[in-house]
């Protein structure tokens, strides 16, 4: 196996390959110049009749790059894993088109979708382990189902086991494993094919948070030296913050919004965008203080770059004649990039007080007028 096992780490290393070749059952294709690794096109699923006819996806589209980590979130019920599964066809859609690697996915006949779901590596919420297998079994199970001989598969199933860092645990049943460690278990058998797409459905719902953030790790350093190509499904912001280039956020079966992450993330358009930055933001603390009364004007200030290190605030008090009470702030990272939020009661007289928003947004800060009660 050429691929995963001569594969070297190299920290920053970023997936220039060319395009689509590696996958065998789109290899054949002739990829249109411009097009995206996945295309989703008007896609549309209703569940159910008559008085139980809901529609759940309500024509979405999506064009996912090559050697991206794209996110999808949304809340509980939002389409997420329809959608999903609707890619690797364990769901029909009802209309539209998807494309991967510039094959037509819906026109797919058996024996190719069942080619074709080997080199989309999916991973569960629930990791779908089975229980009377050990982790080297159930690494075993798709290459033992892809008719690869005994030794092919002891040496691939090592591999694998070794890059998700469970080499020691071969023997273990489910069982005897932690959370974590049965998702890195998911993890290297959705890779055991050599896809060169992972589809991930809520992977680190139901994890803690330490073992979230190895995973999500895992999985970024696996796409840099794989070279792969992500669909995340999500509810959880920190996830897209924590690894995505991208990201699309579902409503209704509807996507609302979808843009760069640290564009996304820092001015979100949507309400139900909005609702899931406000997660992130509560989780560094409430965002006022107990009964605090404000002596002057709310404001919330989000920017990222340069201004990050700049002496933001005594600038402001020295040029615009005001003062600043910090309410809360806070440095996020995402992808690497630092991402400043903050919460002040500004000070001054009116005319001092537009002055200094017009310079603060002069600056590129994203300045938005906030109520006392809006903890
Ligand atoms: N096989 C099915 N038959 C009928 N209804 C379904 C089926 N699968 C999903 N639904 C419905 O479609 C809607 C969207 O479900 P979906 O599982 O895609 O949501 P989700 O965004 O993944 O939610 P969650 O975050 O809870 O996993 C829900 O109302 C669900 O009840
Ligand atoms: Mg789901």
């Amino acid at each position: 196996m050429p691929g995963l096992i001569s594969q070297t780490l190299k920290a920053g290393e970023r997936c220039q390959e060319p395009r689509f070749p590696a996958l065998s059952i789109f290899r054949a294709r002739k990829v249109e110049s411009g097009m995206s690794f996945i295309t989703v096109e008007s896609l549309t699923k209703v569940f159910g009749s008559g008085s139980e006819r809901q529609r759940v996806l309500k024509g979405i589209d999506l064009s996912i790059e090559e050697g991206e980590i794209f996110g999808v979130i949304g809340v509980s019920g939002a389409g997420k894993s329809t959608l999903i599964r609707c890619i690797n066809r364990l769901e029909a859609p009802d209309s539209g088109r998807i494309t991967v690697a510039g094959r037509d996915i819906l026109s797919l006949r058996e024996n190719d979708l069942r080619k074709a779901r080997m080199e989309m590596g999916m991973i569960f919420q629930s990791f779908n382990l089975l229980s009377s297998r050990t982790a080297y079994g159930n690494v075993a199970f798709p290459l033992e189902v892809a008719g690869l001989p005994k030794p092919k598969i002891r040496e691939r199933v090592m591999s694998l086991l070794d890059m998700v860092g469970l080499a020691d645990k071969a023997d273990s049943h489910p069982s005897k494993l932690s959370g974590g460690q049965m998702q890195r278990v998911g993890i290297a058998r959705a890779l055991a094919n050599e896809p060169k797409l992972l589809l991930s459905d809520e992977a680190t719902s139901s994890l803690d948070p330490q073992s979230t953030q190895g995973i999500l790790e895992l999985i970024a350093r696996l796409q840099k030296a794989l070279k792969l190509t992500v669909l995340l499904i999500t509810h959880e912001m920190k996830v897209i913050t924590g690894i995505c280039d991208r990201v699309a956020v579902l409503d209704q079966g509807r996507i609302v919004e979808e843009g760069r992450v640290l564009d996304v993330f820092t001015d979100p358009k949507e309400p139900a965008t909005k609702g899931f930055v406000e997660e992130v933001l509560k989780s560094g603390g409430p965002m006022l203080p107990d009964g605090y009364k404000p002596k002057g004007r709310m404001l919330r200030l989000r920017f990222q770059g340069e201004v990050v290190s700049e002496p933001l605030l005594s600038d402001l008090a020295a040029l615009h004649s005001v003062k600043a009470v910090i309410l809360q702030a806070q440095v996020d990272r995402i992808k690497g990039e630092p991402f400043a939020t903050m919460l002040l009661d500004l000070i001054g007289e009116p005319r001092d007080l537009g002055s200094a928003t017009d310079y603060l947004t002069g600056l590129g800060v994203r300045v938005e007028g906030i109520t006392a009660h809006a903890s």
